[in-house]
């Protein structure tokens, strides 16, 4: 292809604008005894956030899950069988006239807007109220469409060549030479593009469909949690803010694409994503990859409002966000002790405090067991400690006023908690929290997104008030009548401890993720799970950690932006 033609009549004008947000579902019927692909579509209109429902998604769940997880291939194939599909012409002509449409890929829903044209782009910017100044990812559906947006004669950079070959379609954005094409309000004025090609047969059908290239950031409020189901959408976009949802069911890598930069040397990943770094530095050149903020950091990037910066609030609920942090407090952070002991080979986070296990330092994910029970009990001590600092009034802890604590496992030491005694770790409590203390004071729900069970579905939780244990909980008190509502009465079982005990009188309403030892399931639950409980009404949601390492070093990304407390573990 090349560059197509801006949009040839004038797009609707604010007035004219829908009051309703359609939601057209393409689900894919992959089965494998027929030895092919069966596109269906289901056509659902909703209105006011109207939203395909439950039903809906979870049907395209299964088979938007068996067509992407890690086979480009196989959603390249599904793409071809989408052809002609009438809701992705319905959203091809859309996106012809410069409208906007959230469409599925493997990684979050995006919403999508021609990327050549800047009234279209305009538009994307104003639905997501998304900052001027924050460029936008540009999916290809193939090689010869990301060729056709330059001069004749252009090549890819070498660098770039196996990788792309081997990782598109996929959740790997790289960044190029900007195009002469490419507007201004893409790129934000950067001499560099991002680019993808998205591993999803509905992405992929419908920008072959258009012939021309999508800037697509994810389709949520700017600031919110990305959305990984039509209905977040719709939660966020719906009620005429787009015009037009695609449902292609649930995301099935739940975090958005890697950002890889291999135009600057040594090259770096911006943003952690859906592939690891382990699974790029095999490659030619590739071979000192750095993860930015892991690695390294650089005080440009920092201010910039481009992927790694934290110039922009990111990936937030509504309920603030307390994360339990495995890693050392060092593996957070950007020393510049931890940039140099990269460029001399050693792995940044390492050694940096022997009283942490080795899976806290990336390094131990065979610990999986005792990550888990870490991580259970600093839940429970912070639970603890929320009950009684609701019941009793909470009070500000001059010494641990700052956005950090280190709480080692032992309940002695420098901690001026003035706390019940027998809490092994102190939050601080500063103004916004004493407000939110009164919210839980006057019954407010505490949410928990847990990585520590095991044996319990992702999704919401809910325990009977007399179970046994957590693991008991999780094995007898979940079916799938339960799951889905949040009664919060009761909250957890009698015989988890002293915390839990302490904060019957609070609503706990908790989310599986999955378990820490399986970070990529973690990471296809995040967001859902953020949504889930800021839905529910938790005053607070407390989030357990994964270890910093393979796909957990995208959720923990994640979280540490999301978060307005960090509590190392
Ligand atoms: O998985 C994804 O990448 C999803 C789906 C929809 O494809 N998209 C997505 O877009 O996450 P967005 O806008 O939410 O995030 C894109 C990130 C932004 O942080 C932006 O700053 C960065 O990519 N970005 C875009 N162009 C860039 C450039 N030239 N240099 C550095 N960062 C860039
Ligand atoms: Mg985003």
């Amino acid at each position: 292809m090349t560059g197509a033609a801006a949009p040839g009549r004038a797009p609707p004008t604010s007035s004219e604008q829908p009051t309703v947000t359609e939601v057209l579902t393409v689900s894919l019927d992959l089965s494998i005894d027929s030895g092919g692909l069966e596109a269906a579509s289901r056509d659902r209109r909703g209105s006011g956030g109207g939203v395909a429902g439950e039903e809906a998604s979870t049907s395209g769940r299964t088979a938007t899950t068996t067509a992407t997880s890690g086979h480009g291939a196989a959603a390249a194939a599904a793409a071809t069988q989408l052809a002609g599909h009438p809701a992705i012409a319905r959203a091809a002509s859309i996106l012809a006239e410069g409208g906007v449409v959230a469409i599925p890929t493997e990684t979050v829903y995006g919403l999508a807007a021609n990327a050549l044209s800047a009234e279209a782009v305009g538009r994307v910017y104003a639905a997501k109220n998304r900052p001027a100044d924050n460029p936008l990812i540009i999916h290809v559906s193939s090689l010869a469409m990301l060729a056709g947006l330059y001069p004749p004669g252009w090549e890819l950079p070498p660098i770039y060549e196996p990788v792309l070959r081997d990782l598109w379609p996929g959740p790997l954005t790289v960044l190029l030479p900007r195009s002469p094409l490419v507007p201004d309000a893409v790129t934000c004025g950067l001499p560099t593009m991002a680019v993808r090609m998205p591993a999803h047969p509905v992405a992929l059908a419908l920008i072959a469909a258009c012939g021309f290239p999508l800037a697509a950031p994810s389709a949520n409020s700017s600031g919110r949690p990305s959305p990984t189901l039509a209905k977040h959408v719709a939660a966020d976009l719906g009620g005429g803010v787009i015009p037009l949802i695609l449902d292609g069911g649930a995301c099935s890598c739940g975090v958005e694409s890697t950002v890889l930069d291999a135009l600057r040397s040594p090259p770096a990943i911006l943003r952690p994503g859906g592939v690891t770094r382990e699974a790029l530095v095999g490659y030619r050149g590739l071979e000192a990859l750095q993860v930015y903020r892991k690695d390294f950091t650089d005080a440009a990037l920092e201010a910039a409002p481009t992927t790694p910066g934290m110039k922009y609030r990111h990936y937030s609920p509504t309920a603030p966000v307390i994360l339990l942090d495995p890693s050392p407090p060092a593996a957070a952070a950007t020393a510049a002790a931890t940039a140099a002991a990269a460029a001399a080979g050693a792995t940044a986070a390492n050694g940096a405090d022997s009283s942490h296990s080795s899976s806290a330092n990336g390094h131990g994910s065979g610990d999986g067991e005792g990550l888990g029970e870490r991580l259970r009990q600093a839940t429970e001590a912070l639970l603890a400690e929320m009950a009684g600092s609701a019941l009793e009034g909470w009070r500000p802890i001059p010494a641990l006023a700052g956005s950090v604590v280190t709480a080692s496992s032992s309940s002695s030491g420098s901690s001026s908690s003035g706390c019940n005694g027998s809490s092994s770790r102190s939050v601080p409590l500063d103004p916004p929290t004493l407000e939110l203390a009164s919210r839980l004071a006057g019954g407010g729900a505490v949410g928990v997104l847990r990585t520590s069970l095991a044996g319990a579905p992702p999704g919401l939780l809910q325990r009977a008030p007399q179970a046994k244990t957590a693991a008991a909980a999780a094995h007898s008190q979940v079916d799938d009548g339960e799951r889905g509502r949040s009664s919060g009465s009761g909250g957890v079982g009698g015989g988890e401890g002293a915390g839990t005990r302490a904060v019957a009188a609070q609503r706990v309403i908790e989310y599986v993720l999955g378990h820490v030892s399986r970070p990529a399931e973690v990471a296809t639950e995040l967001f859902a799970g953020l949504r889930a409980l800021d839905e529910a009404g938790c005053v607070v949601i407390v989030v357990e950690g994964v270890a910093d390492e393979g796909a957990g070093v995208a959720v923990m990304n994640r979280l540490r932006k999301a978060a307005s407390r960090v509590v190392h573990v």
